[in-house]
C-alpha cells in the first residue's frame, strides 16, 4: 500500500475509535487509516494502565477528542460522547474493536463456560455495540457509518474459538438490525471479520498460531492480513462510494472464507 497515492476522501469527517490497547490493534489500523485519508480522530483507552500505550499513539494520529471508555464503567460512554457533542457537535464514524470473556470461560469449552462469564462476554463484546449505536446516531446528522469487528468463528466452528463463537454471531445480527434500524437516517453498519492478526486479544486463544498458519495456507491471496487491510476496508466504507452497502459482513481474509 505504500505506493499508492491517498486521496482525503474522509476529510472533516469525525470518527470515534473504541479498542486501541497497542499499535498491533486492529482499532490501530482503523485510526490510522482513517487519519490518512483525513478523517479527524476520537481514540479512547481502557484504563490509566492502558492510557500509557494509547496516548502517545493517538497524538502521533493527531487525535482531537481522547479520554477512559471502560464500557463496563457506568458513565464512561456517555462521558466521551459528551465530550465528542460539545467538541465536534457531530459524528460520522464509529468503530467498536473490543472483545472480552474471561479466561476460564474461553478457555474451557462452550459447555464449560459459565453463565456469568457468558453475561460478561456477550455484554462487553456485543451489547456494548448496541450502547454505542444508540449514543452515536443523534450524532450523526448527516448519515454516517459504523463497524463492529467479527470473526469467521461466528459462521463456522473453529477449534478453541468456544464462547466467542456465539457472541460473535450475536454480534453480526445486532449488525444487521441496526442496519434495518438506522438505514432511515442514512446510517450504515458492517461487520467486519477480519482473518487472524496477532493482537493481545488473539494471544488468549489457545493454538492461535495454529489458526494463523491455517489462514494463511487457505487464503486464495496467500497472506495473512494486516491491521491496515481491516482499516483501509472500514475507510472505504465510510466513503460515500459505499453509500448505497450497508448491514454486510465484509470479510477481510485474503478470501479464507472461500475455502472448505
Ligand atoms: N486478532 C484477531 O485475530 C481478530 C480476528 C477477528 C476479529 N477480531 C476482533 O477484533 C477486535 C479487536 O481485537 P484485537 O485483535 O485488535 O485485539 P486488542 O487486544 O488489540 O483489542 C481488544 C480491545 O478490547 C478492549 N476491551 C476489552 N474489554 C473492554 C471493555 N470492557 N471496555 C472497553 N474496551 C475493552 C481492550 O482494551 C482492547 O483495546 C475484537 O472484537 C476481536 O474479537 C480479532
Amino acid at each position: 500500500m505504500n505506493d499508492v497515492q491517498l486521496r482525503p476522501v474522509l476529510e472533516g469527517r469525525k470518527a470515534l475509535v473504541i479498542g486501541v490497547a497497542n499499535a498491533d490493534s486492529i482499532a490501530y489500523g482503523c485510526a490510522k487509516a482513517f487519519r490518512s485519508v483525513g478523517a479527524d480522530l476520537a481514540v479512547t483507552w481502557i484504563n490509566e494502565k492502558a492510557r500509557r500505550f494509547v496516548e502517545p499513539l493517538a497524538q502521533d494520529l493527531g487525535a482531537s477528542i481522547t479520554g477512559a471508555v471502560d464500557v463496563s464503567a457506568p458513565g464512561q460512554l456517555e462521558a466521551i460522547f459528551d465530550q465528542i457533542r460539545s467538541k465536534w457537535g457531530r459524528l460520522d464514524i464509529l468503530v467498536h474493536s473490543i472483545a472480552f470473556a474471561p479466561k476460564e470461560d474461553l478457555q474451557g469449552g462452550l459447555l464449560n463456560c459459565s453463565a456469568e462469564g457468558f453475561a460478561k462476554a456477550m455484554d462487553v463484546s456485543c451489547h456494548s455495540f448496541v450502547r454505542m449505536a444508540k449514543l452515536a446516531a443523534p450524532l450523526m446528522t448527516e448519515g454516517g457509518s459504523m463497524f463492529a469487528m467479527s470473526y469467521y468463528g461466528a459462521n463456522r466452528v473453529v477449534a478453541n474459538y468456544n464462547v466467542m463463537g456465539p457472541v460473535k454471531a450475536a454480534l453480526e445480527a445486532v449488525c444487521r438490525y441496526l442496519a434495518y434500524e438506522l438505514g432511515p437516517q442514512g446510517i450504515r453498519v458492517h461487520a467486519i471479520s477480519p482473518g487472524p492478526l496477532k493482537t493481545r486479544a488473539a494471544s488468549g486463544l489457545k493454538d492461535f498460531e495454529l489458526m494463523l498458519n491455517e489462514a494463511a495456507h487457505k487464503a486464495p491471496l496467500g497472506e495473512l492480513v494486516d491491521i491496515m487491510d481491516v482499516g483501509y476496508t472500514c475507510a472505504y466504507l465510510a466513503t460515500p462510494f459505499a453509500r448505497r452497502v450497508t448491514g454486510e459482513l465484509v470479510y477481510v481474509d485474503g478470501g479464507a472464507n472461500l475455502v472448505a
